[in-house]
């Protein structure tokens, strides 16, 4: 009862750890960083702002956003032999464990500031890592389509820059859209935390063995990949794309899910906590007009999109079942509108959780009471018995 893990004998249910970061009421479906409601983070705040929060416990002041601002500008570059690195990788590498990888190597450059209970040291880690991680996949990206790295502008914001060294040329000057940037940045604050989930649980349970945060981190972009979790939002885009491929037949589709057929899912539906809508889905939904009805931009998959969830939430199948659409449903198809491939969906949620991730680090290395305990089991194995030599097997 010291209130890191509580279970209950019979339906286990473990409460992995203290937190004071973010709350979620799954029933309800509420979400609150630091205690701020998301919806009015998503309304009035910045993805740095949001990360300031998460990270520190209180919204900044203008002289502390500007000074954190100025610290993350100040750091965006790469080493040259970390620039290098992405060579060693295919061209058709996944970004998912090229981002991890470099993140795990980012931490060999900073070998003298790595102790993770030295303040400062974790204040710059802290520093590099938002700073370098939109660099890092933005070059993951570039990697991946041949073409060459741009350096980073440091008179550009975070998201602009990723944008820019993404989607940029060294030839020629890019022009930003603020209706990309403006997207870009509530699809990070959306996806800035979110309490336990399978991400930020790995990188506490390796950051409680005193890993340091840039493995801590890795070991939870690895997690993120899986498409259960982050990968869930390019999984969305390729059910979609199937659906569409059988001339937009729902129904179908659905029957299928219903059947279970070939273990097929309503990718971007359901959730472990969320028993009710997931309160970031309903807030992209409303951003994915802006993006998906601009001029020149039409998406027949936003219209199966649009059905499906439809036909699901009158569906008993999925009502008994809880099964709403959860933060991935949409996000996929603002992604593909921005001019992302598919691949590179789960690195922007990657970019989204990093805030969340060092905080929750931050929190577990700084209390050890809200440490993740080692998870015990319930041993369902063979009682004691006596080896037998291969010669009687
Ligand atoms: C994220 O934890 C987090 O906070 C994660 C996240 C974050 O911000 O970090 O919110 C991000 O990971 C969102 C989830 C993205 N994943 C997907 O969209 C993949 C599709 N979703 C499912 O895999 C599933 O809904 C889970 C894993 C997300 C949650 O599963 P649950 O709630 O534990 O439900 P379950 O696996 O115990 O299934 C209960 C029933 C089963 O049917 P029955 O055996 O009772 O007949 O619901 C069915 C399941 O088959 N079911 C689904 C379904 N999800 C559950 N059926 C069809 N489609 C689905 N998506």
């Amino acid at each position: 009862e010291t209130g890191n893990t509580t279970v209950d004998i019979g339906f286990v249910n473990t409460a992995s750890c203290n937190s004071a970061i973010t709350y979620i009421d799954g029933d309800a479906g509420i979400l609150r960083y630091r205690g701020y409601p998301i919806e009015q983070l998503a309304e009035k705040s910045s993805f740095l702002e949001v990360s300031y929060l998460l990270i520190y416990g209180e919204l900044p002041t203008t002289e502390q956003l500007e000074d954190f601002d100025q610290k993350i500008r100040r750091h965006t570059l790469l080493h040259e032999d970390l620039k290098a690195f992405f060579g060693g990788f295919p061209r058709d590498a996944h970004p998912m464990p090229v981002l991890s990888s470099a993140v795990s190597a980012l931490g060999t450059f900073y070998q003298d500031s790595l102790d993770p209970f030295d303040k400062e040291q974790v204040e710059i880690s802290t520093v590099r890592l938002m700073a370098k991680l939109p660099t890092i996949a933005a070059y993951a990206y570039k990697k991946s389509v041949g073409q060459p790295f741009l350096y980073p502008d440091n008179s550009l914001s975070l998201p602009e820059n990723f944008l820019r060294m993404t989607f940029g040329f060294p030839a020629e000057p890019y022009d930003l859209d603020p209706d990309m940037v403006k997207a870009l940045d509530l699809l990070l604050i959306l996806h800035a935390d979110h309490e336990q989930n399978c991400s930020t649980s790995t990188v506490r349970l390796v950051g409680s063995a005193q890993a340091n945060l840039f493995n801590s981190v890795s070991a939870g972009i690895h997690a993120l990949s899986g498409p259960l979790h982050g990968g869930a939002n390019s999984a969305v885009l390729e059910m979609l794309g199937g659906i569409y491929d059988n001339g937009g037949d729902v129904d179908t589709f659905v029957k299928k899910v219903k059947n279970k057929e070939d273990g097929v899912k309503l990718m971007g539906f359901g959730h472990r906590v969320y028993k009710n809508y997931d309160p970031r889905a309903a807030i992209i939904k409303k951003s994915a007009d802006t993006i998906l009805n601009k001029d020149g931009v039409s998406d027949p998959l936003l219209d199966i999109a649009l059905k499906l969830e439809q036909v699901a939430l009158e569906d008993d199948y999925f009502v008994e079942r809880k099964l709403y659409p959860n933060v991935d449903f949409y996000t996929g198809l603002i992604y593909k509108a921005m001019g992302f491939p598919t691949k590179m969906f789960t690195v922007l949620f990657a970019l989204g959780r990093l805030p969340g991730w060092i905080a929750q680090w931050r929190e577990m290395i700084e209390d050890p009471q809200t440490k993740i305990g080692r998870p015990r089991q319930i041993y369902v194995g063979e009682t004691e018995r006596d080896y037998t030599p291969i010669s009687s097997r």
